[in-house]
């Protein structure tokens, strides 16, 4: 059901001191399709366990040759430490189909808010290579607040800086700096509520208008709790909710799984995008995607935690409970489910990979 490739990595770049850009050649030659935004799901086997992790593009189709991947090193981190220290050109990677919804808007908004911290700046950096390299949305001001320890941690930041010059009048970067003073364009601060709210009015031109607010597409990508910090100050200043888009690269903390009852099960019927039909049956208290893997059935899935959204399906028939860490939401037909944290409560459920 899942289409995996081959990829062979073509250069090695240092962006910083503990993360690395490296670019991909698929080694069957052909086209790959992505979008700016979207990650690569990269799949290796530990100790006998399959293991995924997702990495969003920082190249952008169109305009680099390779597809490219930028990778941060987390301490005591499975994959992180293994691209960023280990891995070397000619080495082979398997994948999983690009996937992501942290996508440019469809029409040109009147303003562009990105947020970012970290290696959040990966899939911004691919959208604003579409925007400002490729000319997309001429019309459109774009600021970018980026959160990092000092500017030697700062990835990508020689281009973004290039950018501030070369596009003044559209495009502005402001970067939160904690622990170096006297940077061009930095404030040496944390970004919390009042100077997010300051600098996005200052971003907008020191007024909301109903306009403004409704024409302002934002995107945050950032650890979760700099992420709400975000959302809150939006909320406060009245800034449509399907005006803010959000990655969030790890969970604050993970949903534990339900206990598994044997004696009971429920019946799944899954459809893929070729329009071929799986059916199987899973025990109560397992998720959807567990109970298939299990089997062998290899359904999409990235994260297991429901943060990348790669293994939603559509329900079209049935009841599923999703167990996200902050709320549990009860989904019937029509609705997306993520089958990672998806239990059904119905005897059958329907899904469709659309
Ligand atoms: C949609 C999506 C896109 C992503 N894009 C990128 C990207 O472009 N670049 C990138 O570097 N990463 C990205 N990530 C994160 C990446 O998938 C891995 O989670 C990360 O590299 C850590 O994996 P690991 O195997 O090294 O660590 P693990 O072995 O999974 O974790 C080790 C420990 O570190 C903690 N941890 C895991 N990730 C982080 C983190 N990011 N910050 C702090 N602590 C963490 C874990 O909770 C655990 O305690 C993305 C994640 C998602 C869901
Ligand atoms: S596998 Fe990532 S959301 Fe389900």
């Amino acid at each position: 059901m899942e289409q995996k490739r081959h990829w062979r990595i073509s250069s090695k770049n240092r962006e910083t001191p503990d993360s690395v850009t490296l670019r991909l050649e698929p080694t069957d030659g052909r086209p790959v399709a992505y979008l700016p935004g979207q990650y690569l799901p990269l799949i290796r086997t530990i100790n006998g366990r399959e293991e995924r992790r997702a990495y969003s593009f920082s190249s952008c189709p169109g305009l680099d040759n390779q597809p490219a991947i930028t990778i941060k090193r987390v301490p005591n981190g499975l994959f992180s430490n293994w691209l960023v220290q280990e891995s070397q050109p000619g080495d082979l990677l398997l994948s999983a189909a690009p996937a992501g919804q942290f996508l440019l808007p469809t029409q040109a908004p009147r303003h562009l808010i990105y947020l970012a911290a970290g290696s959040g700046i990966t899939p911004i950096f691919s959208h604003l290579k579409k925007l400002l390299e490729l000319g997309l949305f001429p019309d459109t001001s774009i600021a970018l607040f980026y959160a990092n320890r000092d500017s030697a941690n700062t990835i990508f930041k020689k281009q973004i800086d290039q950018w501030v010059h070369t596009f003044p009048g559209r495009f502005s970067c402001t970067y939160f700096l904690s622990r170096e003073k006297a940077v061009e364009n930095a404030l040496f601060r944390h970004l919390g509520n009042a100077l997010f709210e300051r600098e996005t009015l200052r971003a907008l031109g020191g007024k909301l208008t109903p306009g403004i607010l409704k024409n302002t597409q934002i995107y945050l990508c950032a650890p979760v709790a700099l992420m709400r910090m975000a959302q809150m100050t939006l909320g406060v200043l009245d800034f449509p909710k399907e005006n803010i888009h959000q990655e969030t690269f790890v969970p604050e903390r993970q949903q534990p799984l339900r206990t598994i009852d044997t004696s009971q099960t429920h019946h799944i019927a899954v459809t893929d995008r070729t329009g071929a039909r799986t059916e199987f049956d899973i025990y109560a208290g397992e998720t959807i995607l567990n109970g298939a893997l299990r089997q062998g059935i290899d359904l999409p899935y990235t994260c297991k935690t429901g943060v990348c959204l790669s293994c939603l399906a559509r329900c079209v028939h049935g009841n599923v409970e999703v167990q996200f860490v902050e709320q549990t939401r009860h989904e019937g037909p029509g609705a997306l489910i993520n089958t990672c944290i998806g239990y059904p409560v119905s005897p059958t459920v329907e899904l469709v990979y659309d």
